[in-house]
């Protein structure tokens, strides 16, 4: 069975090129490079023993995305990772952000009907949720407005997504992801930023390893414990599996409605300051850090209710904030050719 993998060879989306491949199944990978380098297949060939096919082009291009399928057309299912991801860039630039983020995926549905492949995978994520009234936040919270044009293109692919299931014959999971950390055990994928990192950890490790001066802590005067923002921080590799076992679920036909949601999280908050703790005490040194103002639109807490994928999807996460910690670690020490 082949299995198109849109943005394989961007950060979580190598980590599920992995996880697929390591189950035995035939990947091709579809990716513009915008945000990556072709050099992070022969880190997924290193790990699996085998080099995915990599079609670089932009989805953007419906007759590239039409040619696509006609070339490989034994790909069953599809896993849609392919967009923009930057936050503040996408405040900045909303519609270089709707154009690419929406049109490659309207272009990739357009491209699976005509092919009669009718599994999706989704890379949603928590911020269509905004700031949840309940914590833990289950998947039949209201949706609210995400705080940023990036996160409104999320909300508006997973209306997309739901208006073509039931017009068609298409099966989707929906994956809403918290805040996925981390790097592969083995420091040959990882998550490589282009510029200066939007993210946390990121941030965290290229301080350390002297690429950055210091961490601006954004606030420490909101209403938490010790007044830093709470997060659901997941290791890539668990949100990786959850892939595999969404795609099974839909192509096994197990899956229960034409298009489900699920929550991919610990279900465990951690604040910023236990983030930098956590990551001081693997790499035992401490880090330069500084509290400045609060970031414009940072959610305060938020925290999966897992229950639905646990008992669903038969999935669990298992790695602990240390082993993302030290993963995403020894990742930047790999970069500077120090691991
Ligand atoms: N933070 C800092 N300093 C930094 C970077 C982040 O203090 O340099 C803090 C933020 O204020 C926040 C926490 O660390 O409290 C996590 O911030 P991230 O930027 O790592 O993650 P966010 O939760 O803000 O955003 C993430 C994804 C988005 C997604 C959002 C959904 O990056 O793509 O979750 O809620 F939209």
């Amino acid at each position: 069975m082949k299995i198109l993998v849109t943005g394989g060879t961007g950060y979580i989306g190598s980590h599920t090129v992995v996880e697929l491949q390591q189950e035995g199944l035939d990947v091709v990978i579809v990716d513009n490079l915008s945000n990556s380098t072709k050099d992070v297949i022969y880190g997924i060939e290193k790990i699996t023993g085998t080099r995915p096919v990599l079609e670089v082009f932009d989805l953007c291009d419906i007759n590239l995305t039409r040619q696509l399928f006609q070339k490989h057309p034994d790909i069953r299912a599809v896993v849609h990772f392919a967009a923009y991801k930057s936050v503040g860039e996408s405040v900045k630039e909303p519609l270089r952000y709707y154009h690419n983020n929406i049109l490659s995926s309207i272009n990739l549905l357009k491209g699976m009907m005509d092919s009669g492949v009718d599994h999706l995978v989704f890379s949603s994520s928590c911020t269509v949720y905004g700031q949840p009234d309940k914590l833990p936040v289950t998947e039949e919270a209201p949706l609210k407005r995400p705080e940023s044009p990036y996160g409104n293109t999320k909300k508006v692919m997973e209306d997309i997504i739901s208006d073509t299931v039931s017009s068609s014959g298409l099966k989707a999971i929906l994956l809403r992801y918290f805040n996925p950390i981390g790097a592969h055990e083995s420091a040959e994928i990882g998550e490589s930023p282009t510029g200066i990192p939007d993210n946390l950890v990121p941030y965290i490790t290229q301080t350390a390893i002297g690429k950055r001066d210091h961490l601006r802590v954004f606030g420490d005067d909101y209403d938490t414990p010790d007044g830093t923002p709470i997060r659901d921080y997941i290791h890539v590799v668990d949100l990786a599996k959850a892939h595999v076992v969404a795609l099974k679920r839909l192509v096994d036909k197990k899956n229960k409605k034409d298009c489900e949601v699920f929550n991919l999280g610990t279900g465990r908050g951690y604040s910023v300051l236990e983030a930098i703790k956590a990551f001081e005490k693997v790499s035992g040194g401490k880090l330069n850090y500084k509290i400045v103002d609060r970031r414009p639109g940072d959610i305060v807490k938020v925290w999966a209710d897992t229950k639905l994928a646990n008992r669903e999807l038969g999935w669990k996460s298992g790695k602990g904030l240390e082993v993302m910690m030290r993963t995403a670690w020894n990742w930047e020490l790999k970069l500077a050719g120090k691991f």
